[in-house]
């Protein structure tokens, strides 16, 4: 049994010991759990401050349903960061729904959120549950800036991009590939609609600089699905990528191996090919975020029949914004109930501009800059 109210499940992790940074930040109490205690400690007993002024523990736990209630019996929200989370989420919400826990998680998968809308949505909406995969920068950001535009009535289709500048850590570089077999989807009157299983890079403008960027639907991302049965947007086109043009074409040479050597393979072997190419592409775990190398930009053009505005969102350091996003999330939960319970968005939960407050109070994010005409 946990000792605090919020627990933060792959605490060794890069974004896991970024949110125990700012769960000690926001003063709030939390037990640090990963599969393996002496690096979890390790971790977590080296953020600066955290033994004068952060109330924790730590502890291991077993990556099942069971020996995670155990873990999480007693408190009150789950901060997840063990991903991929279409392999290893699952468990961790029927725990949270065994033990009565909001569930947050870092994830951009969009096929782990729809497959966990579709298994665990009504148990824990029943519950009076949170369940809120990908309260994180990717997406959060573009959500943020997408509610932005729609503030005004006029709008009906979005046409988002999200460019990053930095480096994807282990398990970031393992979600990119597992994303690479799902299908992307993207919304078309209302309906979700696949994108071409062809790997192709998009040229996109990119707001503030003369090159264009090359980005990709990196697997479709969270904005198809969080404005899946909004009454006020029928379209939704969502693009990822990072700022290094080069870096871009990797990812495409990746996403083509993918499609001619592993995809025609039996599903039950894809998988471990699949793993195969990422521990061969698997890059060093990437330095500490520096506000001045690691930015992020979210341009989203919000078009009507006869309007169209277009909303730029520049941040600075992605895994930073995710760990606050998601202690901010902790800090409202335990508080107060969420806007919205059952699955649901960090925006729909907690409201866009509260969360953009948030952002902006930690310098991460700047003034949204809104163009409409
Ligand atoms: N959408 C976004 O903007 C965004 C931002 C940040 C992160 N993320 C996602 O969040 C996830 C974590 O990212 P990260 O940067 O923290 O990665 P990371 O540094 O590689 O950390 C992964 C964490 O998961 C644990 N873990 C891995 N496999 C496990 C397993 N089978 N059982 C139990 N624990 C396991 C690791 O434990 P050990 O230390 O014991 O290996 C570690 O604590 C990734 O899926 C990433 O894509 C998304």
């Amino acid at each position: 049994m946990a000792k605090h109210p919020v627990v933060v499940y792959g605490a060794s992790g890069y974004t896991g010991r970024l949110i125990c940074e700012y769960l000690r930040e926001l003063r709030i109490p939390f037990t640090a759990a990963g599969r393996n205690e002496e690096r979890t400690k390790n971790v977590v007993d080296h953020i600066p401050g955290v033994a004068d002024t952060g109330v924790y523990d730590v502890v291991a736990v077993e990556h099942t349903v069971a020996g995670l209630s155990e873990l999480f019996e007693g408190s009150k929200v789950v901060l997840n960061t063990v991903g991929p989370f279409a392999d290893l989420g699952h468990e961790v919400v029927e725990a949270c729904i065994a033990t009565g826990c909001h569930y947050l998680d870092t994830t951009g998968e969009q096929n782990w959120m729809l497959s966990s809308q579709e298994r665990h949505a009504a148990a824990m909406e029943e519950k009076g549950l949170l369940l809120a995969p990908g309260i994180a920068q990717m997406y959060t950001t573009g959500e943020i800036a997408a509610e932005i535009a729609l503030e005004e009535p006029g709008y009906e289709t979005l046409d988002t991009v999200i460019l990053w500048k930095g480096a994807p850590t282990t398990a970031s570089t393992e979600t990119i590939f597992s994303n690479l077999l799902s299908t992307a989807y993207k919304l078309e009157g209302g309906e979700y609609v696949a994108w071409d299983s062809t790997p192709q890079l998009h040229e996109v403008s990119f707001p503030g600089q003369h090159e264009t960027a090359l980005a990709l639907p990196w697997g479709g991302t969270s904005l198809p699905v969080w404005f899946k049965d909004d009454p006020r947007v029928n379209d939704v086109t969502s693009l990822g990528g990072v700022y290094n043009r080069e870096l871009m074409k990797v990812v495409l040479s990746i996403a083509e191996a993918v499609e001619q050597a592993i995809r025609p393979l039996p599903e039950a072997e894809q998988r471990a090919k699949l793993d195969e190419m990422a521990a061969a592409n698997a890059a060093p775990m990437p330095p500490r975020e520096m506000a001045a190398y690691n930015r992020s930009m979210d341009s989203v053009h919000a078009t009507g029949p006869l309007k169209h505005a277009h909303v730029v969102l520049r941040g600075n350091s992605n895994y930073k914004q995710t760990a606050l996003l998601q202690a901010y999330g902790a800090l409202h939960l335990l508080r107060q109930k969420p806007n919205r319970v059952g699955f649901a968005s960090g925006c729909q939960a907690f409201g866009h501009r509260r969360l953009l407050d948030v952002l902006q109070q930690y310098g991460l994010t700047g003034e949204p800059i809104v163009v409409r005409d």
